[in-house]
């Protein structure tokens, strides 16, 4: 198998939850402190080894690229100034990886985004984070410990899961499955923000996916699902019916930061954290 280089980005969506912070700015660039939700995203995926950002863009989301480029004018202002070292962390990154984007022209849902960035991927095993899914854990971020779960299932697809309360269920892609030993579930069913009453558990999904690429050709020929979009849990489901999609309940925190609630959590949770190193 080889390894997991690539990381892929939807970031397409409008971000109307966060309008009008959203009308003129990516909702991907709304910062949690000083540091965008991407950039966190970012960071996770070379944590786990990945050196190629794939960002699937649309209109209006330039600032994603002049954000993980290089600022000659505010680089030449700040030089040598007590300010430099605020630019430190978002050089690192654009040192360690390299950035490509495409865009996605129609907004049909995130199996429709994921397609769109086959271009960016080709025939490689490949990781898929949702930057609204902002994930923390002090000691391995979750990307990483999926990685190295794929490492020991190769053959598989592998979504992240956590418990959540049963009449949230309507939110999340939810799955079934069999508990193969502690935290893992190879998946039997998965369904797309179903009711309470028909979401098979409370085991949803998360924005953090391992994907093989034959998902691509399975989501050519997904048909629009849950809102009328082209969702990756049913090209998932194609592909766990065959028995090659496993569930991981991952260790870390995570916070919701496409809605206005959970990103306050997570901005008071950072906060916090940063005051403690100090
Ligand atoms: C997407 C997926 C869903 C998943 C969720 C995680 O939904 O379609 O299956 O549970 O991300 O955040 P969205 O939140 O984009 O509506």
């Amino acid at each position: 198998m080889k390894k997991i280089r690539k990381c892929l980005f939807p970031a397409a969506g409008y971000g109307t939850r966060f309008l009008p912070a959203t009308k003129a700015i990516p909702k991907e660039m709304l910062p949690v402190l000083t540091k965008p939700l991407l950039q966190y995203g970012v960071e996770e995926a070379i944590e786990a080894g990945c050196d190629t950002m794939a960002i699937v863009t649309g209109r209006g989301k330039r600032a994603i690229e002049d954000h993980f480029d290089i600022s000659y004018e505010l680089e030449h202002q700040i030089k040598g100034t007590s300010k430099e070292h605020f630019l430190k962390e978002i050089r690192q990154v654009i040192e360690q990886c390299t950035f490509s984007y495409t865009r996605q022209r129609e907004m049909k849902g995130l199996g429709h985004a994921i397609l769109t960035g086959e271009t960016l991927i080709g025939e490689e095993p490949f990781a898929v984070i949702l930057a609204d899914d902002l994930c923390e854990n002090k000691n391995e971020g979750v990307l990483s410990q999926m990685v190295a779960l794929s490492e020991k299932f190769p053959q598989h697809c592998i979504v992240a899961i956590e418990e959540v309360p049963k009449e949230e269920t309507h939110k999340y892609g939810v799955i079934a499955g069999e508990e193969i030993q502690k935290g893992l579930y190879r998946v039997t069913d998965m369904v797309e923000k179903p009711d309470p009453k028909e979401a098979p558990s409370n085991l949803a999904i998360i924005g953090r996916y391992i994907l093989l690429p034959e998902i691509f050709d399975v989501l050519r020929t997904t048909p629009p699902g849950k809102g009328g979009e082209v969702q990756i849990t049913d090209a998932l489901l194609h592909l766990a019916k065959e028995e090659k999609v496993l569930a991981y309940k991952f260790i870390g925190r995570r916070f919701d930061c496409g809605s206005v609630d959970g990103f306050v959590e997570a901005t008071n949770y950072f906060y916090e954290l940063e005051n403690r190193k100090k």
